[in-house]
């Protein structure tokens, strides 16, 4: 029982025409559908209605992150674990929102709404469920199979961190401590890999980034191929990381709003042991080869 992965990510961006051209040209993912003021976006090995949202809005932001549980009695226990942590729950019900059923909603301690959700809309992937081939023909762009994980900023890492384990049972894999001893950032995970969300201290409320999976360091290569050949503005990569031992490349969307695709990274059982970055040890933490922070990551967020 409980949380099983990352469901979606809605975000807010001024122009839906440019990010309707760009998440399926560049990014390739597929429009599920379309409402006056929002698109529904999936992944191609996805099953589940949409893993990003984006709505109309003057400001680009995140409105919320969605995970998916495995039951629907989960979102009872949930509900009475957050109300008990001292936050207000919103019952979402059938047909409030598009392409699932009811979900429930939260404020975070680090500012942010936050959504589990059962009832999904099945609308299927571009691959048959019956003898498959692997990988479907006629894919554009970068096309990740799914969505794998978001990183939020927090004022407060270490409380964001004890919601996140308390309410929702995640598991803290790695963390980067200053020389006092201050969580400065953290990730954990339910789906046995080395995070599904990451915290790292930040403005309350605030995007760093969200992330694809790819199945292959080349498919990374192969990625910023096709970012350079749109003009996409790379912000850093392909590198990797120390923490998640990841291979990425990051790269902002014409809007303003950080991706990332990513590959590798460790098995999470859960009796994996907490791996910890001390704060002189930041640069390699993030970014493995390069030794440090470009300027850019640590500062930039929406
Ligand atoms: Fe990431």
């Amino acid at each position: 029982m409980g949380i099983l992965r990352l469901s979606h990510v809605d975000i807010s961006a001024p122009d839906l025409e440019l990010a309707a051209a760009y998440y399926t040209q560049v990014l390739g993912l597929d429009i599920v559908e379309r409402t006056e003021e929002r698109l529904f976006f999936k992944c191609w090995d996805e099953r589940d209605h949409h893993c990003l949202s984006i709505r109309y809005d003057p400001r680009v932001g995140i409105d919320r992150f969605s995970f998916k549980a495995e039951f629907e009695d989960d979102l009872d226990q949930f509900e009475t674990a957050v109300e008990r942590y001292g936050f207000g729950v919103r019952r979402v019900s059938k047909g409030e929102e598009v392409g699932q059923g009811e979900s429930i909603r939260f404020e975070t301690p680090s500012g942010h709404e936050m959504e589990v959700v059962h009832d999904i809309e099945k609308v299927g992937g571009r691959l048959p469920l019956l003898n498959p081939w692997p990988v479907p023909q006629g894919l554009i762009g970068i096309a990740p199979p799914r969505i794998d994980h978001v990183l939020i900023h927090a004022e407060e890492v270490n409380e964001m961190t004890h919601f996140m384990q308390a309410c929702f049972d995640f598991h803290l894999t790695e963390q980067i401590l200053t020389g006092e001893g201050h969580m400065m950032g953290a990730f954990l995970q339910r789906s046995g890999r080395p995070h599904d969300i990451a915290i790292i201290q930040g403005a309350n409320g605030a995007l760093h980034h969200f992330s694809f999976w790819l199945d292959d360091w080349d498919h990374v290569r192969r990625a910023a191929d096709i970012l350079a050949y749109n003009a996409i503005s790379i912000d850093i990569g392909p590198t990797r990381h120390g923490i998640t031992r990841g291979n990425t490349i990051y790269f902002f969307d014409p809007m303003g709003t950080r991706n990332e695709v990513f590959t590798g990274g460790y098995r999470a059982d859960p009796d994996f042991p907490v791996i910890t970055w001390t704060e002189d040890n930041l640069g390699r933490a993030i970014f493995y080869y390069e030794g440090r922070d470009n300027g850019r990551f640590l500062t930039v967020h929406t």
